[in-house]
Protein backbone atom coordinates (compact mmCIF):
# COMPACT_ATOMS: atom_id res chain seq x y z
CA UNK A 1 0.00 0.00 0.00
CA UNK A 2 3.32 2.42 -0.21
CA UNK A 3 2.67 5.50 -2.48
CA UNK A 4 2.20 4.88 -5.93
CA UNK A 5 3.90 6.90 -8.39
CA UNK A 6 6.55 7.68 -6.01
CA UNK A 7 9.41 6.77 -8.04
CA UNK A 8 9.60 8.44 -11.91
CA UNK A 9 7.24 6.33 -14.32
CA UNK A 10 8.06 6.47 -17.72
CA UNK A 11 4.69 6.82 -19.53
CA UNK A 12 3.88 10.60 -17.85
CA UNK A 13 4.92 13.98 -19.33
CA UNK A 14 5.73 17.44 -18.28
CA UNK A 15 5.20 20.85 -19.64
CA UNK A 16 8.40 22.51 -20.63
CA UNK A 17 9.64 25.14 -22.65
CA UNK A 18 9.71 22.80 -25.45
CA UNK A 19 6.39 21.25 -25.19
CA UNK A 20 6.13 18.14 -23.49
CA UNK A 21 8.64 15.74 -22.82
CA UNK A 22 9.07 12.51 -20.93
CA UNK A 23 9.61 13.22 -17.18
CA UNK A 24 11.98 10.97 -17.33
CA UNK A 25 13.95 12.02 -20.06
CA UNK A 26 13.89 15.45 -19.49
CA UNK A 27 17.34 16.55 -17.24
CA UNK A 28 16.32 19.87 -18.20
CA UNK A 29 12.81 20.07 -16.65
CA UNK A 30 13.32 22.12 -13.10
CA UNK A 31 11.51 20.48 -10.32
CA UNK A 32 9.06 22.69 -8.49
CA UNK A 33 8.53 22.18 -4.49
CA UNK A 34 5.17 22.05 -2.81
CA UNK A 35 5.12 22.57 0.94
CA UNK A 36 1.99 22.17 2.71
CA UNK A 37 1.56 22.57 6.20
CA UNK A 38 -1.27 20.26 7.14
CA UNK A 39 -3.08 22.77 10.48
CA UNK A 40 -2.43 25.99 8.92
CA UNK A 41 -4.68 27.56 11.40
CA UNK A 42 -3.09 26.29 14.30
CA UNK A 43 -0.31 27.67 16.75
CA UNK A 44 2.95 25.93 15.87
CA UNK A 45 2.24 26.65 12.14
CA UNK A 46 1.92 30.07 13.20
CA UNK A 47 4.54 30.44 15.56
CA UNK A 48 6.74 28.30 14.18
CA UNK A 49 6.23 26.84 10.63
CA UNK A 50 5.82 30.04 8.55
CA UNK A 51 8.27 31.90 10.57
CA UNK A 52 10.71 29.43 9.21
CA UNK A 53 9.87 29.19 5.79
CA UNK A 54 9.92 32.84 5.32
CA UNK A 55 13.33 33.01 6.95
CA UNK A 56 14.89 30.67 4.80
CA UNK A 57 12.86 31.91 1.83
CA UNK A 58 15.20 35.70 3.35
CA UNK A 59 17.98 33.71 2.88
CA UNK A 60 17.34 32.32 -0.57
CA UNK A 61 17.79 28.93 1.13
CA UNK A 62 14.37 27.61 -0.69
CA UNK A 63 14.76 26.64 -4.47
CA UNK A 64 13.45 28.93 -7.18
CA UNK A 65 10.28 27.95 -7.71
CA UNK A 66 8.12 27.25 -4.52
CA UNK A 67 4.60 27.34 -3.19
CA UNK A 68 3.08 26.80 0.43
CA UNK A 69 0.02 25.50 1.16
CA UNK A 70 -2.11 25.92 3.86
CA UNK A 71 -4.22 23.26 4.96
CA UNK A 72 -7.18 22.98 7.61
CA UNK A 73 -10.56 22.72 8.39
CA UNK A 74 -11.21 26.21 9.26
CA UNK A 75 -12.55 28.60 6.60
CA UNK A 76 -10.19 31.12 4.94
CA UNK A 77 -9.25 32.53 2.00
CA UNK A 78 -5.64 33.15 0.33
CA UNK A 79 -5.51 36.72 1.62
CA UNK A 80 -7.14 35.60 5.19
CA UNK A 81 -4.11 32.81 5.66
CA UNK A 82 -1.62 35.72 4.62
CA UNK A 83 -2.56 38.25 6.84
CA UNK A 84 -2.87 35.43 9.64
CA UNK A 85 0.81 34.29 8.99
CA UNK A 86 2.16 37.74 8.56
CA UNK A 87 1.12 38.89 12.24
CA UNK A 88 4.00 36.38 13.03
CA UNK A 89 6.76 36.80 10.31
CA UNK A 90 10.02 39.01 11.53
CA UNK A 91 12.83 40.45 9.46
CA UNK A 92 14.66 38.90 12.41
CA UNK A 93 17.64 37.92 10.15
CA UNK A 94 18.99 41.76 9.35
CA UNK A 95 16.71 44.26 11.70
CA UNK A 96 18.22 47.01 9.86
CA UNK A 97 16.43 46.60 6.72
CA UNK A 98 13.18 46.98 5.47
CA UNK A 99 12.05 43.51 3.92
CA UNK A 100 8.39 44.81 3.90
CA UNK A 101 9.06 43.76 -0.12
CA UNK A 102 10.52 40.31 0.72
CA UNK A 103 7.58 39.23 3.35
CA UNK A 104 5.30 40.54 0.27
CA UNK A 105 6.88 38.40 -2.33
CA UNK A 106 7.03 35.39 -0.04
CA UNK A 107 3.35 35.94 1.20
CA UNK A 108 2.30 35.93 -2.90
CA UNK A 109 3.49 32.30 -2.85
CA UNK A 110 1.06 31.39 0.13
CA UNK A 111 -2.39 29.83 -0.47
CA UNK A 112 -4.97 28.14 1.57
CA UNK A 113 -7.06 25.21 0.96
CA UNK A 114 -9.56 23.93 3.37
CA UNK A 115 -10.69 20.66 3.68
CA UNK A 116 -11.09 17.53 6.28
CA UNK A 117 -8.63 15.07 7.57
CA UNK A 118 -9.94 12.57 6.46
CA UNK A 119 -11.60 13.17 3.10
CA UNK A 120 -9.29 11.61 -0.21
CA UNK A 121 -11.41 13.69 -1.74
CA UNK A 122 -10.47 17.22 -0.42
CA UNK A 123 -7.43 15.89 -0.83
CA UNK A 124 -8.06 15.74 -4.59
CA UNK A 125 -9.25 19.49 -4.70
CA UNK A 126 -5.86 20.05 -2.60
CA UNK A 127 -3.91 18.13 -5.25
CA UNK A 128 -5.83 19.78 -8.24
CA UNK A 129 -4.32 23.44 -7.05
CA UNK A 130 -0.65 21.80 -6.40
CA UNK A 131 -0.88 20.67 -10.08
CA UNK A 132 -1.76 24.07 -11.47
CA UNK A 133 0.90 25.75 -9.54
CA UNK A 134 3.26 23.18 -10.63
CA UNK A 135 2.72 22.83 -14.04
CA UNK A 136 5.84 22.48 -16.80
CA UNK A 137 7.82 21.59 -13.62
CA UNK A 138 8.57 18.27 -11.61
CA UNK A 139 6.97 18.50 -8.84
CA UNK A 140 8.28 17.77 -5.38
CA UNK A 141 6.23 17.47 -2.76
CA UNK A 142 6.60 18.27 1.36
CA UNK A 143 3.77 18.05 3.82
CA UNK A 144 4.42 18.99 7.73
CA UNK A 145 1.52 17.47 10.12
CA UNK A 146 0.81 20.27 12.29
CA UNK A 147 -1.85 18.38 13.68
CA UNK A 148 -2.82 16.92 16.84
CA UNK A 149 -1.52 13.22 16.98
CA UNK A 150 -4.53 11.30 16.62
CA UNK A 151 -5.30 12.67 13.27
CA UNK A 152 -1.93 12.04 11.45
CA UNK A 153 -2.71 8.60 10.12
CA UNK A 154 -6.09 9.94 8.29
CA UNK A 155 -3.93 12.54 6.91
CA UNK A 156 -1.24 10.10 5.99
CA UNK A 157 -3.62 8.26 4.27
CA UNK A 158 -5.55 10.78 2.47
CA UNK A 159 -2.74 12.60 1.27
CA UNK A 160 -0.52 9.60 0.24
CA UNK A 161 -3.66 7.95 -2.03
CA UNK A 162 -4.63 11.57 -3.36
CA UNK A 163 -1.81 14.31 -3.26
CA UNK A 164 1.43 12.41 -3.23
CA UNK A 165 3.73 13.33 -6.26
CA UNK A 166 3.51 11.84 -9.25
CA UNK A 167 6.88 12.12 -10.40
CA UNK A 168 8.90 14.08 -7.83
CA UNK A 169 9.37 12.86 -4.28
CA UNK A 170 6.82 12.90 -1.17
CA UNK A 171 8.02 13.49 2.42
CA UNK A 172 6.30 13.70 4.88
CA UNK A 173 6.98 15.48 8.21
CA UNK A 174 5.80 14.41 11.78
CA UNK A 175 5.56 16.40 14.88
CA UNK A 176 5.42 14.95 18.13
CA UNK A 177 4.28 12.56 20.08
CA UNK A 178 4.78 9.73 18.32
CA UNK A 179 2.31 7.98 20.84
CA UNK A 180 2.16 7.34 23.93
CA UNK A 181 4.22 4.38 24.86
CA UNK A 182 6.11 1.63 23.05
CA UNK A 183 3.02 0.03 21.75
CA UNK A 184 1.03 2.83 20.51
CA UNK A 185 3.87 4.39 19.29
CA UNK A 186 4.69 0.79 17.24
CA UNK A 187 1.26 1.17 15.86
CA UNK A 188 1.46 4.51 14.81
CA UNK A 189 4.71 3.66 12.84
CA UNK A 190 2.82 0.53 11.52
CA UNK A 191 0.15 2.75 10.41
CA UNK A 192 2.26 5.15 8.42
CA UNK A 193 4.01 2.61 6.81
CA UNK A 194 1.18 0.95 5.15
CA UNK A 195 1.13 4.74 3.21
CA UNK A 196 4.64 5.68 3.24
CA UNK A 197 8.20 4.50 3.70
CA UNK A 198 10.63 5.04 6.19
CA UNK A 199 12.62 7.14 3.73
CA UNK A 200 9.58 9.42 3.14
CA UNK A 201 9.14 10.08 7.19
CA UNK A 202 10.56 12.47 8.51
CA UNK A 203 9.88 12.89 12.69
CA UNK A 204 10.83 15.83 14.16
CA UNK A 205 12.67 16.45 17.51
CA UNK A 206 12.86 20.35 17.22
CA UNK A 207 16.10 20.01 19.84
CA UNK A 208 18.29 17.90 17.12
CA UNK A 209 17.87 21.56 15.42
CA UNK A 210 19.68 23.65 17.84
CA UNK A 211 22.39 24.91 16.93
CA UNK A 212 24.43 23.72 20.49
CA UNK A 213 23.19 20.16 19.80
CA UNK A 214 24.23 20.52 16.32
CA UNK A 215 27.70 21.12 17.81
CA UNK A 216 27.83 18.67 20.39
CA UNK A 217 29.45 15.94 17.83
CA UNK A 218 32.21 19.05 16.09
CA UNK A 219 32.77 19.54 19.75
CA UNK A 220 34.02 16.03 20.43
CA UNK A 221 35.42 14.33 17.37
CA UNK A 222 36.85 17.25 16.06
CA UNK A 223 38.80 18.75 18.94
CA UNK A 224 41.40 16.51 20.34
CA UNK A 225 41.40 17.89 24.03
CA UNK A 226 37.42 16.53 24.41
CA UNK A 227 36.99 12.67 22.97
CA UNK A 228 40.08 11.32 24.66
CA UNK A 229 38.37 12.33 27.99
CA UNK A 230 34.71 11.12 27.10
CA UNK A 231 34.39 8.35 28.86
CA UNK A 232 33.75 6.69 32.15
CA UNK A 233 37.93 7.20 33.41
CA UNK A 234 37.57 11.01 33.35
CA UNK A 235 33.82 12.03 33.57
CA UNK A 236 32.31 11.38 36.73
CA UNK A 237 28.49 11.99 35.66
CA UNK A 238 26.61 13.87 33.21
CA UNK A 239 23.54 15.78 33.47
CA UNK A 240 21.22 17.27 30.88
CA UNK A 241 19.02 19.83 32.40
CA UNK A 242 15.84 21.56 31.00
CA UNK A 243 13.68 24.30 32.87
CA UNK A 244 10.89 26.52 31.81
CA UNK A 245 9.94 29.45 33.76
CA UNK A 246 6.14 29.13 32.86
CA UNK A 247 3.28 26.49 33.18
CA UNK A 248 1.39 24.39 31.10
CA UNK A 249 -0.57 27.98 30.48
CA UNK A 250 -3.15 26.98 27.46
CA UNK A 251 -1.69 23.74 26.66
CA UNK A 252 -2.97 21.71 30.01
CA UNK A 253 -5.37 19.67 28.36
CA UNK A 254 -2.94 18.40 25.89
CA UNK A 255 0.02 18.05 28.70
CA UNK A 256 -2.15 16.79 31.55
CA UNK A 257 -2.43 13.18 28.61
CA UNK A 258 1.47 13.57 28.12
CA UNK A 259 3.23 14.51 31.46
CA UNK A 260 6.67 15.83 31.50
CA UNK A 261 8.49 12.27 31.11
CA UNK A 262 7.16 12.12 27.47
CA UNK A 263 6.49 16.06 26.51
CA UNK A 264 10.61 16.36 27.49
CA UNK A 265 12.62 13.61 28.48
CA UNK A 266 11.74 10.67 26.08
CA UNK A 267 12.76 12.63 23.57
CA UNK A 268 14.50 15.95 23.79
CA UNK A 269 16.88 15.16 26.73
CA UNK A 270 17.15 11.09 25.63
CA UNK A 271 17.76 12.65 22.03
CA UNK A 272 20.80 14.75 23.15
CA UNK A 273 21.95 12.29 25.58
CA UNK A 274 22.44 9.52 22.81
CA UNK A 275 24.53 12.16 20.45
CA UNK A 276 26.60 12.61 23.73
CA UNK A 277 27.34 9.17 24.29
CA UNK A 278 27.48 7.49 20.96
CA UNK A 279 30.46 5.92 19.51
CA UNK A 280 31.95 7.42 16.57
CA UNK A 281 29.90 7.42 13.25
CA UNK A 282 31.48 5.60 10.42
CA UNK A 283 30.76 8.80 8.54
CA UNK A 284 28.81 11.99 8.82
CA UNK A 285 25.86 10.26 6.67
CA UNK A 286 22.69 10.14 8.65
CA UNK A 287 22.07 6.58 8.68
CA UNK A 288 25.98 6.29 10.23
CA UNK A 289 25.38 8.49 12.96
CA UNK A 290 21.34 7.49 13.47
CA UNK A 291 23.24 3.78 13.61
CA UNK A 292 25.65 4.51 16.74
CA UNK A 293 22.81 6.64 18.37
CA UNK A 294 20.52 3.41 18.26
CA UNK A 295 23.17 1.51 19.57
CA UNK A 296 24.02 3.91 22.56
CA UNK A 297 20.47 3.48 23.20
CA UNK A 298 19.92 -0.29 23.22
CA UNK A 299 22.74 -0.54 25.71
CA UNK A 300 20.72 0.84 28.16
CA UNK A 301 18.84 -0.28 30.80
CA UNK A 302 14.76 0.68 31.19
CA UNK A 303 14.68 3.54 33.73
CA UNK A 304 13.77 2.21 37.37
CA UNK A 305 11.35 3.65 39.60
CA UNK A 306 14.18 3.97 42.52
CA UNK A 307 15.51 6.41 39.91
CA UNK A 308 12.89 8.54 39.34
CA UNK A 309 11.57 11.38 40.98
CA UNK A 310 8.33 13.39 39.86
CA UNK A 311 6.85 17.03 41.01
CA UNK A 312 3.86 19.15 40.27
CA UNK A 313 3.76 22.61 40.85
CA UNK A 314 1.41 24.26 43.34
CA UNK A 315 0.09 27.82 43.10
CA UNK A 316 2.61 30.73 44.49
CA UNK A 317 2.19 34.19 45.53
CA UNK A 318 5.71 36.29 45.03
CA UNK A 319 5.93 40.26 45.34
CA UNK A 320 1.82 40.28 45.15
CA UNK A 321 1.40 38.75 41.69
CA UNK A 322 0.20 35.39 42.43
CA UNK A 323 1.17 32.20 40.36
CA UNK A 324 -1.71 29.47 39.76
CA UNK A 325 -1.29 25.68 40.20
CA UNK A 326 -0.95 23.14 37.53
CA UNK A 327 -4.39 21.84 38.94
CA UNK A 328 -5.86 25.34 38.60
CA UNK A 329 -6.13 24.98 34.92
CA UNK A 330 -9.54 24.03 33.88
CA UNK A 331 -8.42 22.04 31.10
CA UNK A 332 -6.69 19.83 33.90
CA UNK A 333 -8.72 16.67 34.96
CA UNK A 334 -9.30 17.32 38.77
CA UNK A 335 -7.13 15.31 41.15
CA UNK A 336 -4.23 14.46 37.94
CA UNK A 337 -1.13 13.32 39.12
CA UNK A 338 0.51 14.16 36.06
CA UNK A 339 4.15 15.74 36.70
CA UNK A 340 5.01 18.41 35.56
CA UNK A 341 8.30 18.04 36.67
CA UNK A 342 10.88 15.05 36.93
CA UNK A 343 14.63 13.77 37.86
CA UNK A 344 16.08 10.61 36.53
CA UNK A 345 19.34 8.49 36.74
CA UNK A 346 19.91 6.47 33.47
CA UNK A 347 23.15 4.41 33.11
CA UNK A 348 25.12 3.23 29.65
CA UNK A 349 26.02 -0.63 30.01
CA UNK A 350 28.77 -0.23 27.57
CA UNK A 351 32.64 -0.19 28.22
CA UNK A 352 32.82 3.35 27.49
CA UNK A 353 30.19 4.29 29.65
CA UNK A 354 29.64 2.14 32.54
CA UNK A 355 28.87 3.28 36.13
CA UNK A 356 28.47 6.91 35.05
CA UNK A 357 25.52 8.35 35.95
CA UNK A 358 23.44 10.62 33.28
CA UNK A 359 21.28 12.33 35.09
CA UNK A 360 17.94 14.53 33.63
CA UNK A 361 15.83 16.90 35.11
CA UNK A 362 12.94 18.43 32.92
CA UNK A 363 10.40 21.13 34.85
CA UNK A 364 8.01 23.52 34.11
CA UNK A 365 7.13 26.32 35.91
CA UNK A 366 10.84 27.05 37.73
CA UNK A 367 12.84 29.28 38.75
CA UNK A 368 14.34 30.01 35.40
CA UNK A 369 14.48 29.05 31.52
CA UNK A 370 17.24 26.73 30.29
CA UNK A 371 18.56 24.03 28.61
CA UNK A 372 22.01 22.83 29.11
CA UNK A 373 24.74 19.49 29.15
CA UNK A 374 26.73 19.54 32.18
CA UNK A 375 30.17 17.48 32.17
CA UNK A 376 31.92 16.79 35.18
CA UNK A 377 34.92 15.37 35.46
CA UNK A 378 36.70 13.38 38.43
CA UNK A 379 39.17 14.42 40.80
CA UNK A 380 42.44 15.19 40.02
CA UNK A 381 44.77 12.06 41.25
CA UNK A 382 46.77 13.48 43.95
CA UNK A 383 46.20 16.73 43.40
CA UNK A 384 49.51 18.87 44.67
CA UNK A 385 47.21 21.24 45.15
CA UNK A 386 44.82 20.29 47.43
CA UNK A 387 47.46 19.71 50.14
CA UNK A 388 48.12 23.02 50.36
CA UNK A 389 44.87 24.67 50.14
CA UNK A 390 42.01 22.46 51.40
CA UNK A 391 39.79 19.53 50.51
CA UNK A 392 37.91 22.54 48.80
CA UNK A 393 39.73 21.89 45.59
CA UNK A 394 38.74 18.08 45.59
CA UNK A 395 35.21 19.27 44.85
CA UNK A 396 36.30 21.89 42.43
CA UNK A 397 36.72 19.60 39.86
CA UNK A 398 36.17 20.48 36.09
CA UNK A 399 32.92 21.16 34.63
CA UNK A 400 32.10 21.55 30.68
CA UNK A 401 28.40 23.32 29.92
CA UNK A 402 26.88 23.37 26.94
CA UNK A 403 23.83 25.91 27.58
CA UNK A 404 21.85 25.09 24.37
CA UNK A 405 19.65 28.20 25.69
CA UNK A 406 18.82 30.95 26.32
CA UNK A 407 22.72 32.70 25.49
CA UNK A 408 23.89 30.00 23.51
CA UNK A 409 27.55 29.16 24.95
CA UNK A 410 30.10 26.49 25.92
CA UNK A 411 32.15 27.25 29.27
CA UNK A 412 34.78 25.12 30.89
CA UNK A 413 35.08 25.68 34.83
CA UNK A 414 38.77 25.61 35.83
CA UNK A 415 40.89 26.07 39.07
CA UNK A 416 42.80 28.91 38.29
CA UNK A 417 45.05 30.84 40.48
CA UNK A 418 44.42 34.47 41.22
CA UNK A 419 47.25 37.02 39.91
CA UNK A 420 49.12 38.16 42.64
CA UNK A 421 52.05 38.04 44.56
CA UNK A 422 50.47 35.32 47.36
CA UNK A 423 49.28 32.19 45.90
CA UNK A 424 45.43 31.83 45.72
CA UNK A 425 43.23 29.43 43.78
CA UNK A 426 39.77 30.64 42.27
CA UNK A 427 37.19 28.98 39.96
CA UNK A 428 37.36 30.13 36.53
CA UNK A 429 35.26 29.86 33.40
CA UNK A 430 37.20 29.81 30.13
CA UNK A 431 34.06 31.08 27.80
CA UNK A 432 32.82 31.01 24.34
CA UNK A 433 29.79 33.14 24.29
CA UNK A 434 27.92 33.05 21.16
CA UNK A 435 27.10 36.22 21.00
CA UNK A 436 30.19 37.54 21.58
CA UNK A 437 32.28 35.54 19.24
CA UNK A 438 29.60 35.57 16.37
CA UNK A 439 27.89 38.50 14.93
CA UNK A 440 25.27 36.49 13.27
CA UNK A 441 21.75 35.81 13.89
CA UNK A 442 21.39 32.02 15.22
CA UNK A 443 18.88 30.31 12.76
CA UNK A 444 15.89 28.80 14.92
CA UNK A 445 15.80 24.88 15.19
CA UNK A 446 13.35 25.10 12.75
CA UNK A 447 15.12 26.17 10.23
CA UNK A 448 17.50 24.00 10.03
CA UNK A 449 14.85 20.94 10.24
CA UNK A 450 12.88 21.98 7.66
CA UNK A 451 15.82 23.07 5.14
CA UNK A 452 17.07 19.55 5.93
CA UNK A 453 13.60 17.71 4.92
CA UNK A 454 13.83 19.55 1.84
CA UNK A 455 17.04 18.47 0.83
CA UNK A 456 16.57 14.83 2.17
CA UNK A 457 18.81 14.80 4.64
CA UNK A 458 18.02 12.64 7.39
CA UNK A 459 20.27 12.82 10.35
CA UNK A 460 18.45 15.14 12.96
CA UNK A 461 14.89 13.23 12.31
CA UNK A 462 14.16 9.86 14.42
CA UNK A 463 14.46 6.71 12.64
CA UNK A 464 11.95 4.10 13.62
CA UNK A 465 14.06 2.03 15.15
CA UNK A 466 15.35 4.82 17.37
CA UNK A 467 11.66 5.57 18.69
CA UNK A 468 11.65 2.00 19.13
CA UNK A 469 14.61 2.12 21.58
CA UNK A 470 13.65 5.50 23.10
CA UNK A 471 10.48 3.76 24.56
CA UNK A 472 11.39 0.54 25.31
CA UNK A 473 13.49 2.93 27.96
CA UNK A 474 11.12 4.60 29.44
CA UNK A 475 7.82 2.50 29.00
CA UNK A 476 7.78 0.29 31.85
CA UNK A 477 8.14 3.56 34.13
CA UNK A 478 5.54 5.40 32.82
CA UNK A 479 3.41 2.52 33.60
CA UNK A 480 4.61 1.66 37.11
CA UNK A 481 4.11 5.34 37.43
CA UNK A 482 0.62 5.53 36.12
CA UNK A 483 -0.38 2.22 37.93
CA UNK A 484 0.96 2.84 41.52
CA UNK A 485 -0.66 6.53 41.22
CA UNK A 486 2.40 7.64 42.64
CA UNK A 487 1.57 11.28 43.72
CA UNK A 488 3.83 13.18 42.57
CA UNK A 489 5.79 15.88 44.88
CA UNK A 490 4.38 19.75 44.80
CA UNK A 491 6.77 22.46 44.34
CA UNK A 492 6.16 25.65 44.27
CA UNK A 493 5.50 27.92 40.93
CA UNK A 494 9.27 29.98 40.21
CA UNK A 495 10.83 27.63 42.14
CA UNK A 496 14.03 25.16 41.95
CA UNK A 497 11.68 22.15 41.85
CA UNK A 498 10.90 19.02 44.48
CA UNK A 499 14.02 18.57 47.02
CA UNK A 500 13.40 14.56 45.88
CA UNK A 501 15.32 15.15 43.05
CA UNK A 502 18.48 16.60 45.38
CA UNK A 503 18.39 13.14 47.18
CA UNK A 504 18.22 11.62 43.84
CA UNK A 505 21.18 13.27 42.70
CA UNK A 506 23.05 12.49 46.06
CA UNK A 507 22.18 8.78 46.00
CA UNK A 508 24.47 8.93 43.10
CA UNK A 509 27.21 11.10 44.20
CA UNK A 510 25.94 14.13 42.47
CA UNK A 511 25.45 17.61 43.29
CA UNK A 512 23.23 19.12 40.15
CA UNK A 513 25.20 22.36 38.95
P1 LIG B 1 -3.29 22.95 17.56
O1 LIG B 1 -4.07 22.40 18.71
O2 LIG B 1 -3.22 24.43 17.41
O3 LIG B 1 -3.87 22.25 16.27
C1 LIG B 1 -3.49 22.58 14.95
C2 LIG B 1 -4.73 22.60 14.07
O4 LIG B 1 -5.28 21.30 14.02
C3 LIG B 1 -5.82 23.51 14.62
O5 LIG B 1 -5.67 24.82 14.17
C4 LIG B 1 -7.07 22.85 14.10
O6 LIG B 1 -7.31 23.34 12.79
C5 LIG B 1 -6.72 21.40 14.00
N1 LIG B 1 -7.24 20.65 15.17
C6 LIG B 1 -7.08 20.94 16.48
N2 LIG B 1 -7.69 20.03 17.24
C7 LIG B 1 -8.26 19.14 16.41
C8 LIG B 1 -9.02 17.97 16.60
N3 LIG B 1 -9.30 17.51 17.81
N4 LIG B 1 -9.43 17.29 15.52
C9 LIG B 1 -9.12 17.73 14.28
N5 LIG B 1 -8.39 18.85 14.06
C10 LIG B 1 -7.96 19.54 15.09
O7 LIG B 1 -1.84 22.30 17.63
P2 LIG B 1 -0.42 22.99 17.59
O8 LIG B 1 -0.35 23.88 16.40
O9 LIG B 1 -0.12 23.53 18.91
O10 LIG B 1 0.52 21.71 17.40
C11 LIG B 1 0.52 20.92 16.23
C12 LIG B 1 1.34 19.67 16.47
O11 LIG B 1 2.65 20.03 16.86
C13 LIG B 1 0.80 18.78 17.59
O12 LIG B 1 1.08 17.45 17.27
C14 LIG B 1 1.64 19.21 18.80
O13 LIG B 1 1.75 18.18 19.74
C15 LIG B 1 2.98 19.49 18.13
N6 LIG B 1 3.80 20.45 18.85
C16 LIG B 1 3.32 21.71 19.15
C17 LIG B 1 4.14 22.62 19.79
C18 LIG B 1 3.67 24.02 20.07
O14 LIG B 1 4.45 24.80 20.61
N7 LIG B 1 2.44 24.37 19.75
C19 LIG B 1 5.53 22.28 20.19
C20 LIG B 1 5.93 20.95 19.79
C21 LIG B 1 5.08 20.09 19.16
P3 LIG B 1 -8.77 23.41 12.14
O15 LIG B 1 -9.79 23.43 13.22
O16 LIG B 1 -8.74 24.68 11.34
O17 LIG B 1 -8.82 22.21 11.29
C1 LIG C 1 7.99 21.09 23.14
C2 LIG C 1 7.18 20.75 24.36
O1 LIG C 1 8.39 19.94 22.48
O2 LIG C 1 9.13 21.85 23.54
C3 LIG C 1 6.79 21.99 25.12
O3 LIG C 1 6.01 20.05 23.95
C4 LIG C 1 8.00 22.83 25.44
O4 LIG C 1 6.13 21.64 26.33
C5 LIG C 1 8.82 23.06 24.18
O5 LIG C 1 7.56 24.07 25.97
C6 LIG C 1 10.14 23.76 24.51
O6 LIG C 1 10.79 24.10 23.32
P1 LIG C 1 11.83 25.31 23.32
O7 LIG C 1 12.43 25.23 21.97
O8 LIG C 1 11.06 26.55 23.56
O9 LIG C 1 12.79 25.03 24.43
Amino acid sequence: KCLAGNSASNDRFVETKIGQVPISQSENVESTLSITVVGASGDLAKKKIFPALFALYYEDWLPEHFQIFGYARSKMTDEELRNLISRTLTCRIDRSENCGDKMERFLQRCFYHSGLYDSEENFGELDQKLKEKEIGRQPNRLFYLSIPPNIFVDVVRCASRRASSENGWTRVIVEKPFGRDAQSSGELTRCLKQYLTEDQIFRIDHYLGKELVENLSVLRFSNLVFEPLWCRNYIRNVQLIFSEDFGTEGRGGYFDNYGIIRDIMQNHLLQILALFAMETPVTLDGEDIRNEKVKVLRSMKPVKLENVVVGQYKGHSKGGKSYPAYSDDPTVPKGSVTPTFAAAALFIDNARWDGVPFLMKAGKALHTRRAEIRVQFRHVPGNLYSRNFGTDLDKATNELVLRVQPDEAIYLKINNKVPGLGMRLDRSDLNLLYKSRYRIEIPDAYERLLLDAIEGERRLFIRSDELDAAWALFTPVLRELEEKKISPELYPYGSRGPVGAHYLAANHNVRWG
